[in-house]
C-alpha cells in the first residue's frame, strides 16, 4: 500500500467538517491498511455527550478520504470496524477499483460552512429531491422543515439551554478562537471570521464569556440566545433523518451520508449552516420531531441551507499544507 501517496493527500482529507472544528480523527499507518480512529482529547463530552456529532464527523472524514483518494487515482476502500474501547472506526485498504463517487477533490476543498446571509431563493424542489435520494440510499432521508419561521422560538429555547449550562459553555470557550492572536487560530476551533462576528462583537462575546460565572445568574444565557438570529439570515432548514434504532457504527455511516449531502449542496451552489442545538436539547428535539412527524431519536442533523451571497471564510485546519 502506497502510504506516501496517501500522506500527500491527507491535508485535503482534513477539509472534512467536524463539530466545533475539533478535527477528532486520527490516522495510523500500518502495512496494508490505514486505520481511522479518534482522539478523545478532541471530542466534546459536554456539548455532544452521546458522541453523535463525533461519529458523524468521523464518517464525514472517512468519506472525504475516499473521495480524495479516488480523484487522485488511488484505489482504496473502507472497511468499517467500529471499536469504542480502542477509539477506532475502521480502516482504508487497497481495493481493485476506485471508490465510485460523483465528487471531486475540488468539492472537498471548496465546501465550507456558511453562517452568513443566504439569497431569498432557497433550494429548488429538485435539489431537495436529490439530497433526499442521497440519504435514502442509506435508509434515511432529508426533510425540509415546513415553516422555518416557527423554528425561531425553538432555536432561542435551545440556545438558552446551551448557554445556561456552564460545562457546555466552558467547552465552547476552549474551542473559540475569537482573536487572531489565539495560538491555535490557524489550527482548529471556531474563529471570529467563520462565526461571522465583527471585531467588536467578537471582543464583546469574549468579555461576556470570561465573566460568565458572575453574569450567568443575571441572565447572560438569555442575552446570548437573543443576540443572534440565524433564521433571519434566510434559507430553508433541512433535517437529516436516519433509520430507527441507528447504532453507533451506523452513525459513522451517516456521517458519510452527511458529507455526500453537503457536497451535493455545494455542487448545486448552496451551503449549509448547521443548527445542532435544536436536536442537542431534548425538548426542542421532541418539538422538531413533532413538526416533521418523525420520531425524535431519528433526527441526526439539522442545518440551515441556502445560496450564499458572498464567499464564506475558510476554516482552520491542523494539517494545512498541500
Ligand atoms: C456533526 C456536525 C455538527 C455541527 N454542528 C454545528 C452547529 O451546531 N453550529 C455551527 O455553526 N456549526 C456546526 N458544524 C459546523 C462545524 O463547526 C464546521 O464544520 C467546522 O467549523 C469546520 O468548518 P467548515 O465546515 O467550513 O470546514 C457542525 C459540523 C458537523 C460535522
Amino acid at each position: 500500500m502506497d502510504h506516501a501517496a496517501f500522506r500527500a493527500l491527507a491535508p485535503l482529507c482534513w477539509r472534512a467538517p467536524s463539530a466545533h472544528n475539533t478535527q477528532p480523527w486520527r490516522l495510523r499507518y500500518e502495512p496494508g491498511a490505514i486505520h481511522v480512529g479518534w482522539d478523545p482529547a478532541h471530542t466534546l463530552p459536554a456539548a455532544d455527550p452521546t458522541g453523535r456529532d463525533l461519529r458523524l464527523s468521523l464518517g464525514a472524514f472517512v468519506e472525504s478520504c475516499l473521495i480524495v483518494a479516488a480523484d487522485a487515482g488511488l484505489r482504496l476502500e473502507y472497511v468499517a470496524e467500529y471499536d469504542e474501547r480502542h477509539h477506532r472506526v475502521g480502516r482504508l485498504r487497497p481495493a481493485p477499483h476506485r471508490y465510485p463517487t460523483p465528487f471531486r477533490i475540488a468539492d472537498v476543498w471548496q465546501r465550507r460552512t456558511d453562517r452568513g446571509t443566504f439569497a431569498a431563493a432557497g433550494p429548488e424542489q429538485d435539489t431537495l429531491a436529490t439530497l433526499d435520494a442521497v440519504a435514502r440510499q442509506a435508509g434515511g432521508g432529508v426533510r425540509a422543515v415546513p415553516d422555518p419561521d416557527r423554528l425561531g422560538v425553538l432555536l432561542r429555547a435551545a440556545d438558552r439551554r446551551v448557554y445556561g449550562d456552564p460545562t457546555v459553555v466552558a467547552e465552547l470557550r476552549r474551542w473559540l478562537r475569537l482573536s487572531p492572536t489565539h495560538p491555535d487560530y490557524h489550527a482548529d476551533g471556531l474563529n471570529d471570521r467563520c462565526l461571522a462576528l465583527s471585531r467588536p462583537a467578537a471582543t464583546g462575546l469574549r468579555a461576556a464569556l470570561a465573566a460568565y460565572p458572575v453574569l450567568r445568574p443575571l441572565g447572560l444565557p438569555r442575552l446570548l440566545a437573543a443576540a443572534d438570529d440565524p433564521l433571519a439570515r434566510g434559507g430553508a432548514v433541512l433535517v437529516l433523518v436516519g433509520p430507527a434504532d441507528l447504532d453507533r457504527p451506523g452513525q459513522v455511516e451517516f456521517g458519510r451520508v452527511l458529507l455526500r449531502v453537503w457536497l451535493a449542496l455545494h455542487t448545486a451552489g448552496l451551503a449549509a449552516h448547521p443548527l445542532s442545538q435544536l436536536i442537542d436539547v431534548a425538548v426542542t428535539r421532541t418539538a422538531l420531531g413533532a413538526l416533521l412527524d418523525v420520531a425524535p431519536d431519528r433526527l441526526l442533523h439539522v442545518t440551515r441551507v441556502g445560496r450564499p451571497t458572498r464567499p464564506a471564510p475558510r476554516s482552520a485546519r491542523r494539517l494545512d499544507t498541500v
